[in-house]
C-alpha cells in the first residue's frame, strides 16, 4: 500500500510516499529556516502560513518524483503533535481533506514516534527490542521500545532538550539561527579542555539529564570578559564535549539497565558527529551496536511520518474515519 506522509509540526514542511512492499519511493522537504532568521527563532504563525503555501507543490513533486498519482495512494499520515498547534492543523486539516476525498483512511502519527522509528528505514535497520536515545530541539528522551506503539520512557530531561540547549547557547554566543548546528560545525575545530563546564547529572545514578545549567554556565563565562573568536571556538568545543559525554554516557547505562544490545538515535541533535563518535566507541566497548537514521532523515521529514503511519497499518492499531480530528500540540509518546 501506499501511504503519503506530512509532517508540519514546526518549521519544516515535509511530504514523503512509502510503499509498503517498495520501501520509500519519494521525500521533500521545505525548510522555513530562511523565514525565522530575521527573528532568531520561529514565528509560528509565520510557520503555519507557510505550510499552506508549500504543501501543494511539495506533494505533486513527491508525486512526480515516485511516478505515481493521488489515485494510487491508499492511506494518509500526518503528524497530529506534539508540535506547534497551527502548524500542526495545516497538516492536519490538509491530509484530512484530502483523505476524505480520496475516500482513504488518516493516520494521526506522533512526531516523536516518527522519529523513533526512523532508523527503520536504513538498509541495515535494527530489530525490537532496542533502547532509543531522542535528541531533539523540544526532547530529550530514553526510551525502551519493545515494537510499534510499545514505548517505555526510561529518562528524559528535567528541562532544555539537547537541542534547545545548543540552539539557545548558540544564540548566546552571538551565532545565527538556528544556532545547533552551527555551534556543532564550530566545535569541531576547537579545543575543548581551554574551559570546565559542567557535565550535569552525569553521576545522578538515573536516567535523568538536566542542560539549562550548562547553558548558564556559558553565560557566566560570555559575560565575565570580552571573547576572542578562538576563545568562542573553544567553548563551543566545551559545550559540546560536555553534551556529548552525558548523553552518552546516560545511553549506555541505559543498555545496560535494560539488558539489551542495539540502540537507536533519532532526532536532530542525532546528526551531531561528535556524539555519533562517542555512541561508536561506547557501544562497540559494551559489546552492543548503534544505529542512525540517515542523516537527511535526522531532522524532521515526511518520510518518517509515512513510515510510522504504514507500520500502524501493518500492526492493526486502530483507524479513525477521515473527517474527524484534532491536533494535540501536547502529547506524551507513551499515550500513542
Ligand atoms: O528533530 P528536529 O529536526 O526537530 C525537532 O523535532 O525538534 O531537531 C532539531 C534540533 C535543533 O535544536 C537543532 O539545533 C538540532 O536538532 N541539531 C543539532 C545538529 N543538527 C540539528 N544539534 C547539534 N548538532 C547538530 N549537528
Ligand atoms: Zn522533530
Amino acid at each position: 500500500m501506499l501511504v503519503l506522509g506530512i509532517e508540519s509540526s514546526c518549521d519544516e514542511t515535509g511530504l514523503a510516499l512509502y510503499d509498503t512492499g517498495r520501501g520509500l519511493l519519494a521525500h521533500a522537504v521545505h525548510s522555513q529556516v530562511a523565514l525565522h532568521e530575521v527573528y532568531g527563532g520561529v514565528v509560528p504563525e509565520l510557520a503555519s502560513r507557510d505550510h499552506i503555501r508549500r504543501v501543494v507543490p511539495l506533494l505533486r513533486k513527491v508525486l512526480t518524483e515516485a511516478g505515481t498519482g493521488l489515485q494510487e495512494i491508499g492511506a494518509i499520515a500526518y503528524t497530529a503533535g506534539p508540535g506547534l498547534a497551527g502548524a500542526l492543523l495545516v497538516g492536519a486539516g490538509f491530509a484530512e481533506s484530502l483523505a476524505l476525498a480520496l475516500k482513504v483512511p488518516a493516520l494521526p502519527v506522533h512526531h516523536l514516534e516518527g522519529h523513533l522509528l526512523s532508523p527503520l528505514l536504513s538498509a541495515d535497520p535494527p530489530r525490537f527490542p532496542f533502547v532509543a536515545l531522542l535528541v531533539s530541539g523540544g526532547h530529550t528522551q530514553l526510551m525502551r521500545v519493545s515494537g510499534v506503539g510499545q514505548y517505555e520512557l526510561l529518562g528524559e530531561t528535567l528541562d532544555d532538550a539537547a537541542g534547545e540547549a545548543f540552539d539557545k547557547t548558540a544564540k548566546l554566543l552571538g551565532l545565527g539561527y538556528p544556532g545547533g548546528p552551527q555551534l556543532a560545525q564550530l566545535a569541531e575545530t576547537g579545543r575543548p579542555a581551554r574551559y570546565a563546564l559542567p557535565r550535569p547529572m552525569l553521576h545522578s545514578g538515573d536516567l535523568s539529564f538536566s542542560f539549562s545549567g550548562l547553558k548558564t554556565a556559558v553565560l557566566t563565562q560570555v559575560r565575565r570578559q570580552e571573547m576572542t573568536d578562538a576563545e568562542k571556538v573553544d567553548l563551543c568545543a566545551e559545550f559540546q564535549a560536555a553534551i556529548v559525554e552525558v548523553l552518552a554516557a546516560k545511553a549506555l547505562v541505559a543498555l545496560k539497565a535494560t539488558r539489551l544490545t542495539q540502540l537507536v538515535v533519532a532526532g536532530g541533535v542525532g546528526a551531531n558527529r561528535a556524539l555519533r563518535a562517542a555512541l561508536d566507541v561506547g557501544t562497540q566497548a559494551a559489546g552492543a551496536r548503534v544505529f542512525y537514521p540517515e542523516l537527511e532523515l535526522c531532522t524532521d521529514n515526511g518520510a518518517m511520518i509515512a513510515f510510522a503511519g504504514a507500520q500502524r497499518l501493518t500492526f492493526g492499531s486502530v483507524v479513525k474515519q477521515a473527517g474527524s480530528f484534532g491536533v494535540r500540540p501536547r502529547w506524551a509518546l507513551e499515550e500513542v
